[in-house]
Protein backbone atom coordinates (compact mmCIF):
# COMPACT_ATOMS: atom_id res chain seq x y z
CA UNK A 1 0.00 0.00 0.00
CA UNK A 2 3.23 2.26 0.78
CA UNK A 3 3.88 1.60 -2.52
CA UNK A 4 7.71 1.23 -1.52
CA UNK A 5 7.91 4.17 0.60
CA UNK A 6 9.09 3.50 4.26
CA UNK A 7 6.00 5.99 5.45
CA UNK A 8 2.52 6.95 4.27
CA UNK A 9 4.01 10.37 4.73
CA UNK A 10 6.40 10.12 2.47
CA UNK A 11 4.34 8.54 0.01
CA UNK A 12 1.77 11.20 0.09
CA UNK A 13 4.56 14.04 -0.34
CA UNK A 14 5.60 12.49 -3.22
CA UNK A 15 2.16 12.74 -4.67
CA UNK A 16 1.84 16.09 -4.43
CA UNK A 17 2.78 16.70 -8.40
CA UNK A 18 0.11 14.46 -9.47
CA UNK A 19 -2.72 15.71 -6.69
CA UNK A 20 -1.68 19.47 -7.75
CA UNK A 21 -2.16 18.55 -11.23
CA UNK A 22 -5.52 16.75 -10.69
CA UNK A 23 -7.24 19.45 -8.41
CA UNK A 24 -6.13 21.94 -11.17
CA UNK A 25 -6.59 20.31 -14.40
CA UNK A 26 -10.07 19.81 -14.72
CA UNK A 27 -11.21 23.71 -13.60
CA UNK A 28 -8.98 25.22 -16.11
CA UNK A 29 -11.28 24.70 -19.40
CA UNK A 30 -10.17 27.20 -22.56
CA UNK A 31 -7.84 29.17 -20.65
CA UNK A 32 -10.52 30.17 -18.54
CA UNK A 33 -11.95 28.53 -14.62
CA UNK A 34 -14.49 27.03 -13.76
CA UNK A 35 -15.27 25.71 -10.32
CA UNK A 36 -17.42 22.90 -10.93
CA UNK A 37 -21.18 23.61 -9.43
CA UNK A 38 -20.02 26.55 -7.42
CA UNK A 39 -22.74 29.22 -9.68
CA UNK A 40 -21.49 32.00 -8.00
CA UNK A 41 -21.82 34.59 -10.41
CA UNK A 42 -20.42 38.43 -10.47
CA UNK A 43 -23.88 39.55 -9.20
CA UNK A 44 -24.03 37.57 -6.29
CA UNK A 45 -20.34 38.52 -5.65
CA UNK A 46 -21.81 42.17 -5.72
CA UNK A 47 -24.22 41.34 -2.72
CA UNK A 48 -20.98 39.32 -0.69
CA UNK A 49 -19.56 42.00 1.69
CA UNK A 50 -17.32 39.66 3.47
CA UNK A 51 -16.41 36.29 2.60
CA UNK A 52 -15.48 34.07 6.14
CA UNK A 53 -13.08 30.96 5.74
CA UNK A 54 -13.75 28.63 8.88
CA UNK A 55 -11.54 25.68 9.61
CA UNK A 56 -9.01 23.77 11.77
CA UNK A 57 -5.59 22.53 12.22
CA UNK A 58 -3.61 22.17 8.63
CA UNK A 59 -6.75 23.93 6.88
CA UNK A 60 -6.80 26.47 9.08
CA UNK A 61 -3.47 27.58 7.61
CA UNK A 62 -4.35 26.51 4.08
CA UNK A 63 -6.99 28.95 4.80
CA UNK A 64 -5.11 31.81 5.97
CA UNK A 65 -3.22 31.84 2.38
CA UNK A 66 -6.80 32.22 1.50
CA UNK A 67 -7.14 35.07 2.86
CA UNK A 68 -4.20 36.50 1.59
CA UNK A 69 -4.64 35.48 -2.00
CA UNK A 70 -8.70 36.36 -2.15
CA UNK A 71 -8.16 39.87 -0.31
CA UNK A 72 -5.04 40.68 -2.94
CA UNK A 73 -6.64 39.22 -6.00
CA UNK A 74 -10.70 39.78 -5.64
CA UNK A 75 -10.79 42.99 -3.34
CA UNK A 76 -12.96 41.42 -1.02
CA UNK A 77 -12.78 41.68 3.01
CA UNK A 78 -11.57 37.97 4.16
CA UNK A 79 -12.19 36.90 7.84
CA UNK A 80 -10.63 33.56 8.95
CA UNK A 81 -11.50 31.83 11.86
CA UNK A 82 -10.65 28.81 13.71
CA UNK A 83 -13.70 26.32 13.58
CA UNK A 84 -13.87 26.29 17.34
CA UNK A 85 -13.93 29.49 18.32
CA UNK A 86 -16.37 30.53 15.30
CA UNK A 87 -19.18 28.37 16.69
CA UNK A 88 -18.96 30.01 20.03
CA UNK A 89 -18.64 33.48 19.23
CA UNK A 90 -21.76 34.76 18.10
CA UNK A 91 -20.28 35.39 14.22
CA UNK A 92 -21.57 38.73 12.72
CA UNK A 93 -23.09 36.13 9.83
CA UNK A 94 -25.90 37.50 7.37
CA UNK A 95 -27.01 36.62 3.56
CA UNK A 96 -24.97 39.14 2.54
CA UNK A 97 -21.77 36.63 3.58
CA UNK A 98 -20.24 33.74 2.05
CA UNK A 99 -18.47 31.24 4.26
CA UNK A 100 -15.84 29.13 2.89
CA UNK A 101 -15.57 25.56 5.05
CA UNK A 102 -12.27 24.35 4.21
CA UNK A 103 -11.52 20.09 5.53
CA UNK A 104 -10.14 17.52 4.42
CA UNK A 105 -11.99 14.49 5.74
CA UNK A 106 -15.00 16.81 5.92
CA UNK A 107 -15.85 15.30 8.77
CA UNK A 108 -14.24 17.41 11.87
CA UNK A 109 -17.05 18.28 13.86
CA UNK A 110 -16.55 21.65 15.01
CA UNK A 111 -15.84 22.51 11.26
CA UNK A 112 -19.32 20.44 10.90
CA UNK A 113 -21.05 22.69 13.22
CA UNK A 114 -19.30 25.75 12.04
CA UNK A 115 -21.21 25.39 8.59
CA UNK A 116 -24.61 24.50 9.84
CA UNK A 117 -24.42 27.51 11.86
CA UNK A 118 -23.38 30.11 8.74
CA UNK A 119 -26.58 28.50 6.86
CA UNK A 120 -29.01 28.64 9.67
CA UNK A 121 -27.95 32.41 9.57
CA UNK A 122 -28.27 32.36 6.24
CA UNK A 123 -25.03 32.51 4.55
CA UNK A 124 -24.02 30.54 1.68
CA UNK A 125 -21.38 27.68 1.95
CA UNK A 126 -18.33 26.49 -0.19
CA UNK A 127 -16.72 23.62 1.04
CA UNK A 128 -13.51 22.99 0.00
CA UNK A 129 -13.59 19.40 0.97
CA UNK A 130 -11.39 15.89 -0.06
CA UNK A 131 -13.43 13.62 0.92
CA UNK A 132 -16.35 12.16 -1.38
CA UNK A 133 -19.70 12.35 -0.16
CA UNK A 134 -18.74 13.01 3.45
CA UNK A 135 -20.95 15.41 6.24
CA UNK A 136 -19.31 18.45 4.89
CA UNK A 137 -19.16 18.27 1.37
CA UNK A 138 -23.10 17.25 1.75
CA UNK A 139 -24.05 19.84 4.10
CA UNK A 140 -22.52 22.75 1.90
CA UNK A 141 -23.96 25.13 -0.70
CA UNK A 142 -21.39 24.47 -3.27
CA UNK A 143 -18.70 21.79 -3.22
CA UNK A 144 -15.29 22.57 -4.72
CA UNK A 145 -13.01 18.73 -4.22
CA UNK A 146 -9.60 18.79 -3.80
CA UNK A 147 -8.66 15.79 -5.64
CA UNK A 148 -5.88 14.83 -3.23
CA UNK A 149 -7.06 10.79 -3.10
CA UNK A 150 -7.13 9.09 0.13
CA UNK A 151 -4.55 10.89 3.06
CA UNK A 152 -3.61 8.04 5.43
CA UNK A 153 -0.86 9.69 7.33
CA UNK A 154 -2.26 11.71 10.03
CA UNK A 155 0.17 14.76 9.21
CA UNK A 156 -1.72 16.32 6.25
CA UNK A 157 0.86 17.00 3.61
CA UNK A 158 -1.12 16.63 0.12
CA UNK A 159 -3.95 18.22 1.32
CA UNK A 160 -2.55 20.75 1.90
CA UNK A 161 -1.19 21.82 -1.33
CA UNK A 162 -4.41 21.05 -2.87
CA UNK A 163 -6.59 23.17 -0.71
CA UNK A 164 -4.25 26.14 -1.58
CA UNK A 165 -4.45 25.24 -5.41
CA UNK A 166 -8.30 25.21 -5.13
CA UNK A 167 -7.98 28.73 -3.04
CA UNK A 168 -6.22 30.04 -6.04
CA UNK A 169 -8.75 28.89 -8.50
CA UNK A 170 -11.19 30.59 -6.16
CA UNK A 171 -9.42 34.03 -5.87
CA UNK A 172 -8.54 34.03 -9.59
CA UNK A 173 -12.34 33.35 -10.71
CA UNK A 174 -13.62 35.81 -8.11
CA UNK A 175 -10.98 38.68 -8.97
CA UNK A 176 -11.88 37.96 -13.18
CA UNK A 177 -15.62 37.65 -12.43
CA UNK A 178 -14.73 40.99 -10.42
CA UNK A 179 -12.96 42.80 -13.42
CA UNK A 180 -9.82 43.37 -10.82
CA UNK A 181 -7.99 41.26 -13.41
CA UNK A 182 -7.48 41.86 -17.14
CA UNK A 183 -7.50 38.80 -19.62
CA UNK A 184 -3.76 38.78 -19.97
CA UNK A 185 -2.87 39.03 -16.79
CA UNK A 186 -5.23 36.33 -15.81
CA UNK A 187 -3.91 33.81 -18.82
CA UNK A 188 -0.73 34.18 -17.65
CA UNK A 189 -1.67 33.70 -13.89
CA UNK A 190 -3.23 30.17 -15.67
CA UNK A 191 -0.17 29.67 -17.27
CA UNK A 192 1.64 29.99 -13.94
CA UNK A 193 -0.82 27.55 -12.47
CA UNK A 194 -0.10 25.07 -14.73
CA UNK A 195 3.39 24.75 -13.66
CA UNK A 196 2.80 23.76 -10.18
CA UNK A 197 3.20 20.45 -10.47
CA UNK A 198 6.27 20.39 -11.78
CA UNK A 199 7.82 23.11 -9.50
CA UNK A 200 6.73 20.43 -6.58
CA UNK A 201 8.83 18.32 -8.23
CA UNK A 202 12.08 19.81 -8.74
CA UNK A 203 10.97 20.62 -4.85
CA UNK A 204 11.15 16.83 -4.04
CA UNK A 205 14.63 16.34 -5.41
CA UNK A 206 15.97 18.26 -2.48
CA UNK A 207 14.88 16.04 0.27
CA UNK A 208 18.76 14.60 0.49
CA UNK A 209 19.86 18.77 1.24
CA UNK A 210 16.47 18.45 3.98
CA UNK A 211 17.58 15.00 5.83
CA UNK A 212 21.21 16.29 5.99
CA UNK A 213 20.39 19.28 8.09
CA UNK A 214 18.13 17.34 9.72
CA UNK A 215 20.39 14.63 11.16
CA UNK A 216 22.63 17.81 12.36
CA UNK A 217 19.83 19.32 14.18
CA UNK A 218 17.05 16.95 15.51
CA UNK A 219 18.01 17.51 19.14
CA UNK A 220 16.53 21.06 18.86
CA UNK A 221 14.63 21.95 21.88
CA UNK A 222 12.64 24.38 20.40
CA UNK A 223 12.49 25.96 16.46
CA UNK A 224 11.18 29.37 15.33
CA UNK A 225 9.10 29.51 12.17
CA UNK A 226 9.70 33.38 11.15
CA UNK A 227 7.93 34.89 7.51
CA UNK A 228 6.16 37.84 6.29
CA UNK A 229 2.96 37.92 4.28
CA UNK A 230 2.68 34.69 2.81
CA UNK A 231 5.86 33.18 4.50
CA UNK A 232 3.92 34.23 7.29
CA UNK A 233 0.95 31.86 6.90
CA UNK A 234 3.24 28.72 5.74
CA UNK A 235 5.59 29.27 8.87
CA UNK A 236 2.47 28.60 10.82
CA UNK A 237 2.04 25.23 9.06
CA UNK A 238 5.71 24.45 9.14
CA UNK A 239 5.39 25.04 12.85
CA UNK A 240 2.51 22.63 13.56
CA UNK A 241 4.00 19.93 11.21
CA UNK A 242 7.38 20.06 13.15
CA UNK A 243 5.25 19.58 16.66
CA UNK A 244 3.34 17.26 15.82
CA UNK A 245 5.23 14.21 13.93
CA UNK A 246 8.43 15.14 16.18
CA UNK A 247 7.26 16.82 19.28
CA UNK A 248 9.97 19.69 19.28
CA UNK A 249 7.96 22.55 20.72
CA UNK A 250 8.01 25.65 18.04
CA UNK A 251 6.68 28.50 17.34
CA UNK A 252 5.38 30.69 14.15
CA UNK A 253 6.02 34.37 14.42
CA UNK A 254 5.66 37.14 12.01
CA UNK A 255 8.98 38.39 10.98
CA UNK A 256 8.09 42.20 12.02
CA UNK A 257 6.43 40.92 15.18
CA UNK A 258 10.17 39.24 17.10
CA UNK A 259 11.45 42.15 18.48
CA UNK A 260 7.99 42.87 20.64
CA UNK A 261 9.09 39.59 22.55
CA UNK A 262 10.20 36.54 21.29
CA UNK A 263 13.50 37.63 20.11
CA UNK A 264 14.36 37.41 23.75
CA UNK A 265 14.04 33.44 23.63
CA UNK A 266 17.02 33.92 20.58
CA UNK A 267 20.22 32.59 21.85
CA UNK A 268 23.43 30.50 20.50
CA UNK A 269 22.54 27.25 18.77
CA UNK A 270 18.43 28.56 18.90
CA UNK A 271 17.07 26.94 15.17
CA UNK A 272 15.03 29.09 12.89
CA UNK A 273 13.52 28.63 9.36
CA UNK A 274 12.03 31.50 7.13
CA UNK A 275 11.01 31.18 3.96
CA UNK A 276 11.59 33.73 2.23
CA UNK A 277 9.64 33.97 -0.94
CA UNK A 278 7.35 37.23 -0.89
CA UNK A 279 9.58 39.32 -3.48
CA UNK A 280 8.17 42.62 -1.87
CA UNK A 281 9.34 41.90 1.06
CA UNK A 282 12.76 40.00 1.09
CA UNK A 283 14.77 42.89 1.98
CA UNK A 284 12.94 42.75 5.51
CA UNK A 285 13.37 39.15 6.12
CA UNK A 286 16.63 39.93 5.73
CA UNK A 287 17.38 42.60 8.54
CA UNK A 288 15.69 39.77 10.45
CA UNK A 289 17.56 37.02 9.28
CA UNK A 290 20.68 39.40 10.88
CA UNK A 291 18.76 40.14 13.60
CA UNK A 292 18.32 36.61 15.12
CA UNK A 293 21.95 35.66 13.13
CA UNK A 294 23.42 38.66 15.94
CA UNK A 295 22.14 36.53 18.20
CA UNK A 296 23.73 33.17 17.12
CA UNK A 297 21.04 31.41 15.82
CA UNK A 298 21.51 28.85 13.14
CA UNK A 299 18.95 30.00 9.98
CA UNK A 300 17.95 27.72 7.79
CA UNK A 301 15.93 29.55 4.87
CA UNK A 302 14.03 28.23 1.77
CA UNK A 303 14.04 30.69 -1.38
CA UNK A 304 13.70 30.29 -5.39
CA UNK A 305 16.50 30.01 -6.89
CA UNK A 306 16.78 33.66 -7.74
CA UNK A 307 17.40 34.62 -4.44
CA UNK A 308 20.20 31.93 -3.60
CA UNK A 309 22.39 34.53 -2.89
CA UNK A 310 20.28 34.53 0.38
CA UNK A 311 22.94 32.19 1.87
CA UNK A 312 25.48 34.87 2.68
CA UNK A 313 23.06 35.58 5.17
CA UNK A 314 21.38 32.37 6.01
CA UNK A 315 23.57 28.70 7.08
CA UNK A 316 21.45 26.85 4.75
CA UNK A 317 19.08 27.59 1.79
CA UNK A 318 16.86 25.51 0.36
CA UNK A 319 15.90 26.32 -2.82
CA UNK A 320 12.52 25.99 -4.74
CA UNK A 321 12.18 27.08 -8.34
CA UNK A 322 11.81 30.51 -9.65
CA UNK A 323 7.96 31.10 -8.64
CA UNK A 324 5.57 34.35 -8.63
CA UNK A 325 5.45 35.20 -5.03
CA UNK A 326 1.83 34.77 -4.68
CA UNK A 327 1.83 31.43 -5.56
CA UNK A 328 5.33 30.27 -3.80
CA UNK A 329 3.60 28.76 -0.56
CA UNK A 330 2.37 26.12 -3.13
CA UNK A 331 5.99 24.80 -3.68
CA UNK A 332 7.71 26.38 -0.55
CA UNK A 333 5.28 24.09 2.31
CA UNK A 334 7.03 20.55 0.75
CA UNK A 335 10.35 21.52 2.06
CA UNK A 336 8.61 22.47 5.57
CA UNK A 337 6.85 18.81 5.21
CA UNK A 338 10.23 17.15 4.70
CA UNK A 339 12.21 19.10 7.20
CA UNK A 340 8.95 18.02 9.68
CA UNK A 341 9.29 14.43 8.16
CA UNK A 342 13.22 13.86 8.76
CA UNK A 343 13.62 15.53 12.25
CA UNK A 344 10.75 13.04 13.51
CA UNK A 345 12.37 10.13 11.01
CA UNK A 346 15.93 11.22 13.22
CA UNK A 347 14.66 11.10 16.72
CA UNK A 348 12.56 7.95 15.97
CA UNK A 349 8.91 8.94 15.76
CA UNK A 350 6.31 7.00 15.01
CA UNK A 351 5.60 9.38 11.38
CA UNK A 352 2.34 8.42 10.38
CA UNK A 353 0.40 7.69 13.64
CA UNK A 354 2.15 10.39 16.23
CA UNK A 355 1.52 10.32 19.68
CA UNK A 356 -2.11 11.39 20.70
CA UNK A 357 -4.06 12.26 17.70
CA UNK A 358 -6.56 10.73 15.20
CA UNK A 359 -6.38 11.47 11.22
CA UNK A 360 -9.80 13.37 11.90
CA UNK A 361 -11.40 14.48 15.22
CA UNK A 362 -14.92 14.15 15.03
CA UNK A 363 -15.33 15.19 18.98
CA UNK A 364 -15.85 18.58 20.69
O1 LIG B 1 -10.00 16.75 8.10
P1 LIG B 1 -9.73 18.20 8.42
O2 LIG B 1 -9.00 18.90 7.34
O3 LIG B 1 -10.98 18.95 8.82
O4 LIG B 1 -8.78 18.15 9.67
C1 LIG B 1 -8.36 19.32 10.31
C2 LIG B 1 -7.22 19.05 11.26
O5 LIG B 1 -7.61 18.13 12.25
C3 LIG B 1 -5.98 18.52 10.54
O6 LIG B 1 -5.55 19.36 9.52
C4 LIG B 1 -4.81 18.33 11.54
O7 LIG B 1 -4.39 19.58 12.01
C5 LIG B 1 -3.67 17.58 10.86
N1 LIG B 1 -3.32 16.42 11.63
C6 LIG B 1 -2.44 18.43 10.66
O8 LIG B 1 -1.42 17.74 10.03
Amino acid sequence: EKSGYEHFMMKEMFEEPKVIKDTLSPRIVDEGITLDNVNITAKDLENIDKIYIVACGTAYHAGVVGKYIIEKLARIPVEIDIASEFRYRDPLISDRNLVIIISQSGETLDTLVALKESKKRGAKTLSIVNVVGSSISRESDYVLYTWAGPEIAVASTKAYNTQLAALYLVAFNFAYKKGYIEDSAYKNYISQLKELPSKVEEVLKNKEVIQKFASKHYNAKSIFFIGRGLDYALSMEGSLKLKEISYIHSEAYAGGELKHGTIALIEKGTLVVCPVTQDDLIDKMVSNIREVKARGAVVMAITQEKNASIDKVADVVITIPDIDSLLAPVAAVTPLQLFAYYMAIEKGCDVDKPRNLAKSVTVE
